[in-house]
């Protein structure tokens, strides 16, 4: 049964009753205000806190010189390790922390402190053969930085065609709506902290850590969160830098960190650049595949973005390689953006694809379908299930995909009309999770766990898989989630969270329904009936199949034949991601998903400033998403997938599916329509100009 419910928050949100990270005011209240480093790469010399100091409202400033010291664990994340050392490991980074009676206070105080610095030559130019490249043991998620099958080199020769072409995309930022806010009060040797993160407990250990209490004497509360992208999945320095100010001066503090601060400090996309090389008969069958990323980290902390890792999962080719080299460079530490590495790496295999149809004379579809696999490529494991053949026909059928292509590009009025498709995969993360089911004696229940609502519906999603397991209608059954004192949960990443806190719901749910089933009609105690659940154990089963979920987009463009300016007129996504629980949420998410693949192919730009080390574009009036007027016509639909080797619900997850493969179908249109295969993201006018009508 797949439920249509509605947000239960849904009402709270739209009138601003609903409280966010930086809505609570308690009695004392400060506000911090980070002053950001102006090398890229040196040591501080000098901090002149007078004049800063000496402004009315400023209570404190914080540096390395006096701020509390802090216990990084041994794997512990070094960008969490703020205002610990002189060293300037990036442009951006906190050199200080002003805390104020109000945020114009602080503001001015951050204005006001002066630093001085022992700055040293910066490398922050990312190119495919820079001399510090390495290869990684790993990329982001564990995988191999390389695997090999076969003899590229040599069936590669041998091909009848083949495709050698070079791929490259900027740094790409998250930008949630919410920036990163947290407000942090310490009482008796306890913290309590207002975070707007993607995972608490992640947040309540670091903490801990870092300020050497018990994990049970740090409560953190994300109950509502505008949005991370991958941004708020682990701990970020602003709750760090939030609850060191409020031990110090010892009040509450909030710190909302300014919108142009978050490229620095909240990690971003790292920039990629894809080598793709495609041989195949001259029917198009794949024979030979090489996907090599090479990509770039902090000195801080090794970040891989696992880009060539889909080339190990969607078509068949049994001579492979597939590979990451990373150099460490004086730049703001990189991490998640929704779809890590499926989401550049799609962008170059699915380009590639589309120039390898053109090069086989033949359809896009066409050419997908000829190569799709009998298990999967890399480890030869069976699919639990796969149903990209049918995301691409339902889509044709549906998009008109046929008539379109054979009507071929063409003009109408100032604009050159064309369309374009790419295949889209994502894996099926789980984690383990708890959840505890009450029973209470009015008839209602509740559900508990410290699951995170991103805004994608958390609490919907749950509230269905509860009612649909208890047996009873959804307005009988409460969900509680988003604090660590609820049963421990795993965050919302990786597409995951609906899965892992879903399967322990239903567990709950399933356990306490049994239990109200076998005391018959005995009156329930007055503080009710519960089952906790644990689903640590069984997560671990299934893993002998690839599981993964798959997509279609197709795409038609309006390219101005004068201008060279892109417009999205159609955008239509097909998806096989299991189980849909939620038919509104997941729209919404897989709609959300494609804007944000129109926004990567056609606005978003971000440019590494080469002599001061930093990104150039650090607010949304620089660095541009899509917004209404760019998404005339937006579609998701999605086939009914049953797969019995995922989870109690049948669920594949669906936060991030939506991006992959859009943006390659949105480049692929313009190069139906303009004939110029753009390789280096976003579209601009100037790549267009030379090759347009006028
Ligand atoms: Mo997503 S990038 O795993 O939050």
């Amino acid at each position: 049964m797949t439920s249509d419910l509605a947000r239960p928050e849904g009402l709270d949100k739209v009138t601003g009753a609903a409280r966010y990270a930086g809505d609570h005011h308690p009695d004392g209240l400060l506000h911090a205000w980070p002053v950001p480093t102006t090398v890229a790469r040196g040591d501080i010399t000098a901090v002149d806190t007078a004049a800063a100091l000496a402004i009315p409202g400023v209570l404190a400033v914080l540096t390395h010189r006096d701020a509390p010291v802090l216990t990084l664990p041994a794997d512990g994340d070094p960008t969490l390790a703020v205002l610990q050392s002189p060293r300037v490991a990036h442009r951006g980074e906190v050199a200080a922390l002003v805390v104020a009676e109000t945020p114009q206070d602080a503001r001015a105080g951050a204005e006001a402190v002066r630093i001085g610095y022992a700055a040293e030559p910066h490398d922050v130019v990312l190119t495919d053969d820079h001399p510090g490249l390495y290869t990684p043991e790993k990329a982001n998620g564990g995988h191999p930085a390389v695997r090999t099958h076969g003899d590229f080199d040599h069936a590669y020769q041998q091909a009848d065609v083949r495709i050698d072409r070079t791929y490259r995309i900027g740094p790409l930022h998250n930008h949630p709506m919410e920036p990163h806010t947290a407000t942090a009060q310490w009482a008796d040797g306890r913290l309590t902290v207002h975070d707007s993160s993607q995972g608490g407990n992640n947040v309540q250990e670091t903490l801990a850590a870092l300020f050497g209490v018990a994990p049970q004497d740090v409560l953190v509360i994300s109950e509502h969160v505008g949005g991370g992208f991958g941004s708020k999945g682990t701990t970020r320095p602003h709750v760090v830098l939030a609850a060191m100010a409020a031990r110090h001066v010892g009040r509450p503090v909030r710190l909302a960190l300014p919108r142009a601060q978050l490229p620095a400090l909240t990690g971003h996309r790292s920039p990629t650049v894809h080598r793709l090389r495609l041989g195949a008969d001259d029917g198009g069958r794949l024979a030979a595949l090489a996907h090599e990323v090479v990509t770039r980290s902090s000195t801080l902390r090794e970040f891989v973005e696992q880009a060539a890792v889909p080339a190990r999962v969607m078509y068949a080719a049994p001579h492979s390689r597939t590979s990451h080299r990373v150099v460490r460079q004086d730049v703001p530490t990189p991490s998640w953006m929704r779809a890590p590495g499926e989401t550049p790496g799609m962008f170059a295999l699915e380009c590639a694809m589309d120039e390898l149809a053109e090069a086989c004379g033949l359809d896009p579809v066409d050419l997908r379908l000829r190569n799709e696999p009998a298990v999967e490529p890399d480890s030869g494991r069976p699919f639990s299930s796969r149903h990209l053949v049918e995301c691409l026909r339902e889509g044709a059928r549906r998009f008109d995909w046929a008539g379109e292509r054979a009507r071929g590009p063409r003009r109408e009025g100032a604009w050159l009309l064309g369309c374009g498709v790419a295949a889209s995969t994502y894996p099926v993360l789980v984690s383990p999770s708890t959840a505890e089911a009450v029973a209470l004696p009015d008839g209602t229940f509740l559900v508990r766990t410290n699951a995170t609502d991103i805004g994608t519906g958390a609490r919907a999603a749950l509230t269905g898989i509860a009612a649909e397991a208890l047996g009873v209608p959804a307005d009988r059954v409460g969900v509680a989630i988003g604090r660590t004192d609820l049963p421990r949960a795993p965050l919302a990443g990786g597409s995951s969270g609906t899965a892992s806190w879903g399967w322990a719901v239903h567990e709950a749910c399933t356990g306490l329904r049994r239990t109200l089933a076998e005391r018959g009609t005995a009156p329930l105690p007055a503080e009710g009936l519960r089952h906790l659940a644990d689903t640590t154990g069984a997560v671990k089963a299934g893993r002998e199949y690839a599981r993964h979920a798959f997509g279609a987009q197709f795409v038609q463009v309006a390219v101005d034949a004068d201008t060279g300016e892109v417009r999205l007129r159609r955008l239509l996504g097909v998806f096989a991601a299991g189980r849909i629980l939620n038919e509104r949420t997941a729209r919404s998410q897989l709609v959300g998903g494609m804007i944000m693949g129109v926004s990567m192919a056609l606005l978003e730009h971000s440019t590494m400033d080469r002599e001061f080390g930093d990104h150039a574009e650090r607010d949304l009036a620089a660095y541009h998403v899509a917004a209404n007027a760019d998404i005339p016509s937006v579609e998701a639909h999605w086939i009914d997938e049953e797969d019995a080797h995922l989870n109690p619900m049948g669920s594949k997850g669906i936060g991030e599916i939506g991006t992959v493969g859009t943006a390659a179908a949105v480049v692929n249109a313009v190069h139906h329509a303009t004939g110029v295969r753009v390789r280096d993201l976003p579209v601009r006018p100037e790549l267009l100009l030379d090759a347009l009508p006028g």
